[in-house]
C-alpha cells in the first residue's frame, strides 16, 4: 500500500513541477513514506532523518533548499515527536491527507516551522487525487479500502490508518479501466482489510466477490489479486468468485496469526483454528489449485509451548505455499503491550526458528511440486542476466526464462524445469496467449 501511496503522492506533485529523483542528494524535496507495523519503525525513521539532515544542510550551504516530509503511519502516530526531535522536518502528513500535499508544500515554502496534517479529514482523499498518469510495468496496485475496525490486540493499524472505509465500486472500476488503458495486465486490489470492502455499488453496498466479477469484464485485464484479507470476511460470494472467475488468481494471503484458540481469543481475532481450517477446505473445494500464504506471530503475551505446538499443527494441516512470520513485539498503545505473560526473547527466537523451518520446508515442497508443469506467466520486465525476461506464475513464484523483451506485458506459457527456494527455473514454450487459461 505504501508503494501505491507513494505513486499517488508523485502524481499529486507533478502539476507543481516535481518529478521523481534517482537519489535524495540534491533533491528539492524528500518524502519518507513510513510504515509503522514493523518493530522499531520510528527509530528507523529517525536514523534516516539524521542522514537526510546532512544532505539538507549541504544543499542550504549551496544556497538551495530541500523540503523534508515524513508521510505514512509513523507520521500519523508520532507527528509531534518527529517535529520535536527533528526540527528540520518541514512537513508531517498522515495517510489520509496526501491530497493536501501541494497546499502543504506551499505553506512549508512560506513558513518557518513544520506543517503538520495528521487529521482524518472529512473529505475523501480519493476524490481529490489526480488520475494515475503512468505505470512502472504491467502489474498495478489499486487501493479499494483503507483502515480497520478489528482491533487485534497486537496491531497499530486501527490507530494509524483509522476506521474502515471503502471506495465506491464505480470509482474503483473507473481507476481499474484507466490502469488497464495505461498497460496494466494485472491489478492487485489493496486494503488493510480488503475483503471487508463494502463500497457503494449499483444497488447499495457491494461485496468484494461482486467487485471481482465486475472487474473481470474489463477486456485485457488478465489477472486480479487482492490483499490483505481477514478470515472473518471471507464470504460465500468471494469463495464462489475463486471458482467462477478465471482472472482471479489462485493465490490467497490469509493471515491466521496463531493456531491456538486461546491465543486467537487473546488476540481478539474472533475466529478459531478450526474456523480457519474449514475456510481453507471451502476455498480448496472451490478452486483446487489455490495456494495459501499467511502471517504468523509467535510469542504473543500468554503463549505457552502448547499454544505454539497448536500453531505448528495448524501449519501442518493447511500446508502453505509461503508465509511471513514474526516474533511478537510490543506496540505502544495496543492492548497486548500491557498484557501479562510477556514471552522471553530467547523463547520467541526458538519458536520462530522452528516455525520458519517448517514453513520453508512447505514452500520448497510447493515449488518442487511445480517442476514439470506447464504454467502461464505474466512477464513484467527484463531479467537479471542478458537475454532473460522475468515474470510471475499464477502463484506469484518468480521465473526468469530466456525470452524476447517483446513478451514483457504479455502472458506466455512456460515449462517449469527446476525449483529454487524462492523462484522457479523455466523454459519458454509458446508465443503470447490471448487470454490466460485456468490452470489444470
Ligand atoms: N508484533 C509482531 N508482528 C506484528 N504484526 C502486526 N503487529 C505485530 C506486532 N506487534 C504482523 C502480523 C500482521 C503483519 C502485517 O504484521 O502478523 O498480519
Ligand atoms: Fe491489524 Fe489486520 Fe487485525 Fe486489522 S485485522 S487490527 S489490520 S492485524
Amino acid at each position: 500500500m505504501n508503494v501505491y501511496d507513494s505513486n499517488r503522492m508523485a502524481d499529486v506533485l507533478t502539476p507543481l513541477g516535481y518529478a521523481p529523483a534517482e537519489a535524495p542528494d540534491g533533491a528539492d524535496m524528500v518524502i519518507l513514506n513510513t510504515c509503522h507495523i514493523r518493530d522499531r519503525a520510528a527509530e528507523k525513521v529517525f536514523s534516516e532523518l539524521g542522514r537526510l539532515r546532512v544532505l539538507k544542510q549541504a544543499r542550504e550551504a549551496e544556497g538551495g533548499r530541500m523540503i523534508i516530509a515524513v508521510a505514512g503511519c509513523v507520521a500519523q502516530a508520532e507527528g509531534a515527536e518527529i517535529v520535536a526531535r527533528a526540527p528540520y522536518v518541514d512537513i508531517v502528513l498522515g495517510p489520509q491527507t496526501y491530497h493536501r500535499l501541494p497546499e502543504m508544500v506551499a505553506r512549508a515554502s512560506r513558513a518557518a516551522g513544520a506543517v503538520i496534517e495528521t487529521d482524518f479529514p472529512a473529505e475523501d482523499k480519493f476524490d481529490h487525487l489526480p488520475e494515475a498518469s503512468a505505470l512502472s510495468g504491467p502489474t498495478a496496485f489499486l487501493t479499494i479500502q483503507e483502515g480497520c475496525d478489528k482491533f487485534c490486540s497486537f496491531c497499530v493499524v486501527p490507530y494509524t490508518r483509522g476506521a474502515e472505509q471503502s471506495r465506491p465500486q464505480a470509482a474503483v472500476i473507473a481507476e481499474a479501466r484507466r490502469l488497464v488503458a495505461l498497460g496494466a495486465r494485472e491489478i492487485t486490489l489493496l486494503g488493510q482489510n480488503v475483503n471487508a470492502w463494502h463500497g457503494e455499488g449499483p444497488a447499495g453496498p457491494s461485496t468484494l466477490g461482486r467487485l471481482v466479477r465486475a472487474l473481470a469484464d474489463i477486456p485485457d485485464l488478465a489477472r486480479i489479486r487482492y490483499t490483505t484479507s481477514h478470515p472473518r470476511d471471507m464470504d460465500d460470494d468471494l469463495i464462489a468468485a475463486h471458482r467462477d472467475v478465471p482472472q482471479l488468481m489462485p493465490f490467497l494471503h490469509l493471515p491466521v496469526q496463531s493456531g491456538s484458540d486461546r491465543i486467537l481469543a487473546a488476540m481478539n481475532r474472533r475466529h478459531t483454528a478450526a474456523d480457519y481450517v474449514a475456510l481453507i477446505d471451502r476455498l480448496r473445494a472451490a478452486r483446487p489449485d489455490i495456494a495459501l500464504s499467511s502471517d504468523f506471530i509467535v510469542g504473543h503475551p500468554g503463549e505457552t509451548d502448547a499454544d505454539f505446538d497448536a500453531t505448528m499443527t495448524l501449519v501442518r494441516n493447511v500446508g502453505f505455499a509461503q508465509a511471513f512470520s514474526f516474533k511478537y513485539s510490543a506496540r505502544p498503545g495496543t492492548p497486548a503491550a500491557a498484557a501479562p505473560g510477556q514471552v522471553p526473547e530467547a523463547e520467541k527466537d526458538r519458536r520462530l526458528q522452528e516455525l520458519q523451518a517448517l514453513l520453508r520446508e512447505q514452500q520448497a515442497a510447493f515449488n518442487a511440486d511445480c517442476v514439470g508443469r506447464i504454467v502461464d506467466v505474466l512477464f513484467t520486465g527484463a531479467g537479471r542476466r542478458p537475454g532473460q525476461i522475468s515474470g510471475r506464475t499464477p502463484w506469484l513464484q518468480p521465473v526468469h526464462p530466456i525470452g524476447p523483451d517483446s513478451l514483457i506485458g504479455q502472458i506466455a506459457r512456460v515449462k517449469i524445469t527446476a525449483a529454487n527456494p524462492n523462484s522457479l527455473n523455466a523454459t519458454l514454450l509458446t508465443q503470447p496467449l490471448e487470454q490466460e487459461r485456468t490452470q489444470a
